[in-house]
C-alpha cells in the first residue's frame, strides 16, 4: 500500500483527477437508486428495524422470508434504460447490516441466508447488459454488527468496526470488475472523518478503482454533494439530488397504498429540469417489492419519461452551462436549461393563445424551433424581449405535454435579471 496522503494532499490529488473521473457522470444527468433489503419483506420503510426497535435475533429471521426472484435486477435495469437513465446505484447493505453479496467479512448475507444468491453480482451483470454505469450504496451505520454502536466510545470496537467497513467495501470493489460509484450513507455514530478513518479507507479503496467517484457521506467532501428529498443546486461543486418515488420511503411500501403520493412523468421532468438548469444529477429511487419486481406505480411514469427523453434529451444530457441567475425561469410555467448558444425553454403549460413573449435575454436570437419537430417559430426581437407570433395553438408535445423550444442565439446568451427591462430607465439598468 502506498503512503497515505495528508488531507490537503489527498483533496488536491482527487481534485486533479476529478474532470477525468466524472466526465461521464456530469453528462449522465439521470440515474436509478434501488433500495432492497430485509426491510423489503416488512414493506414499511427501510428504518423499520430501528423505528420499531426490533431485537437483532428476531430481525435476523426475516432473512428466510427474503426471496427476490432470480433475474429481478434485469427488470430494474431494463426499466432504467427505458427511462433514459444512465446509471444505477443499489443498496449493497443498508443500515440493517444484511449484505446482498457473497461476503466473507459479513456472513450475514444473501448467499448464506434467504435467496442464497449473490444479488450484487446479478445487479452488476444487469447494469452491464444494459449499458448502465454501476454504483454501490454502502451504509456506514450498521445496526447488526456488535461494534456498530460501541464504536462511538470504545476505541478497540471502533478499530474493529473501521476494519469491517473497509473489508466490506474492499470486497465490493474487487469482486465485480469496474465499479463507477461508491455511495456511502449515514456516518453514525462517529462524528468526524478521523472516527471513520475515512481518509485512509477512501485512499485504499481508490487505489483499487482509480476511476471511482465517491459521494460526500463519509465525513469527507469527496466528489459530489447529495441533497436528499429536495432538488437544489449546490454551489461550486458537483451534486446529485436523491429522491424517493413517493416522499414516504426508500424501501418498498405496498404499491396500492403509496400510489397517490407517487410522482408522475411531469413531476419527474420538473426535477430533471432543475438538474439540467443547475448542472446536477437526479438519482430517483425505486423500492422493489418482496419478489423483486418493480412497483407498478413507478413503471408507467418512468417509461413515459424515457419516451420523452428520447425526443427531447438534448436539453437534458451532456454538458450544460450551469445557471444561477435566471429569476423566474427556475420554477415558473417555463424552465430553462442552457448549452452554449442555445437556451431550451421547457413549457410546462403550452401557450394556447398563439403568441407568447420571453423576457430577459438581450442577445440576438437566430432561430426558435420546437425540439424534435419541424416547427419553427416566428419572432421579432426588441431590446429586452422576444415576441413570438403565429405559434401553433395545439400543445406541441404528445408524450407528456411538455414541449421544449430551442432558442438558438447568435452568441452566448446574456440574461438580465428581472426587472432589468423597461420601463426602467436604460442607463440605470447597467449601472
Ligand atoms: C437517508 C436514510 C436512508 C436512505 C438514504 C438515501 O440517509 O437514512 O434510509 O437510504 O437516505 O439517501
Amino acid at each position: 500500500m502506498a503512503v497515505i496522503l495528508s488531507k490537503p494532499e489527498y483533496e488536491a490529488s482527487i481534485a486533479a483527477s476529478r474532470d477525468r473521473r466524472m466526465a461521464w457522470w456530469r453528462e449522465a444527468r439521470f440515474g436509478m437508486f434501488v433500495h432492497l433489503g430485509l426491510y423489503t419483506v416488512l414493506g414499511r420503510h427501510e428504518w423499520a428495524m430501528a423505528i420499531e426497535n426490533w431485537p437483532v435475533q428476531e430481525y435476523e429471521k426475516l432473512a428466510d422470508q427474503f426471496q427476490p426472484k432470480p433475474g429481478a435486477p434485469k427488470e430494474w435495469a431494463k426499466l432504467a434504460k427505458a427511462a433514459g437513465m444512465k446509471y444505477m446505484v443499489m443498496t449493497t447493505r443498508h443500515h440493517e447490516g444484511f449484505s446482498l453479496w457473497d461476503s466473507k467479512a459479513n456472513p450475514y448475507n444473501s448467499v448464506n441466508y434467504g435467496p442464497k444468491r449473490d444479488i450484487v453480482k446479478e445487479f452488476v451483470e444487469a447494469c452491464r447488459e444494459n449499458g448502465l454505469r454501476i454504483g454501490f450504496y454502502s451504509s456506514l451505520m450498521d445496526w447488526h454488527h456488535p461494534d456498530g454502536g460501541a464504536a462511538a466510545y470504545d476505541s478497540a470496537a471502533r478499530k474493529r468496526f473501521n476494519d469491517y467497513i473497509y473489508a466490506l467495501n474492499e470486497e465490493l470493489l474487487t469482486q465485480y470488475g469496474k465499479i463507477d460509484i461508491l455511495w456511502y450513507d449515514v456516518p453514525e455514530p462517529m462524528q468526524n472523518w478521523e472516527g471513520w478513518n475515512s481518509l485512509e479507507i477512501n485512499q485504499r479503496l481508490r487505489a483499487i478503482q482509480p476511476d471511482l467517484i465517491i459521494d460526500n457521506r463519509s465525513r469527507l467532501d469527496e466528489d459530489f454533494g447529495t441533497p436528499e428529498e429536495h432538488v437544489t443546486a449546490e454551489k461550486d461543486r458537483d451534486w446529485e439530488a436523491c429522491m424517493t418515488f413517493n416522499g414516504l420511503s426508500w424501501g418498498y411500501v405496498d404499491a396500492a397504498q403509496v400510489s397517490p403520493y407517487s410522482y408522475n412523468a411531469q413531476r419527474i421532468l420538473r426535477m430533471l429540469a432543475i438538474c439540467a438548469h443547475g448542472g446536477g444529477n437526479l438519482l430517483l429511487n425505486i423500492g422493489p417489492a418482496p419478489d423483486g419486481s418493480v412497483p407498478p406505480e413507478a413503471v408507467e411514469p418512468l417509461t413515459t419519461v424515457g419516451k420523452w427523453l428520447a425526443q427531447y434529451g438534448e436539453c437534458v444530457y451532456g454538458k450544460v452551462d450551469r445557471i444561477s441567475d435566471t429569476w423566474g425561469y427556475g420554477s415558473g410555467i417555463c424552465s430553462i436549461s442552457i448549452k452554449g448558444n442555445t437556451v431550451y425553454l421547457w413549457n410546462w403549460i403550452w401557450p394556447k393563445s398563439g403568441d407568447f413573449t420571453v423576457g430577459g435575454f438581450t442577445t440576438r436570437l437566430k432561430s426558435a424551433k420546437v425540439l424534435g419537430s419541424n416547427v419553427n417559430l416566428k419572432f421579432t426581437q426588441e431590446k429586452y424581449r422576444i415576441l413570438f407570433s403565429d405559434v401553433p395553438r395545439e400543445p406541441q408535445d404528445k408524450i407528456a405535454g411538455v414541449a421544449v423550444i430551442a432558442l438558438e442565439f447568435e452568441e452566448k446568451p446574456v440574461f438580465l435579471r428581472f426587472p432589468a427591462r423597461p420601463p426602467l430607465i436604460d442607463g440605470k439598468i447597467y449601472s
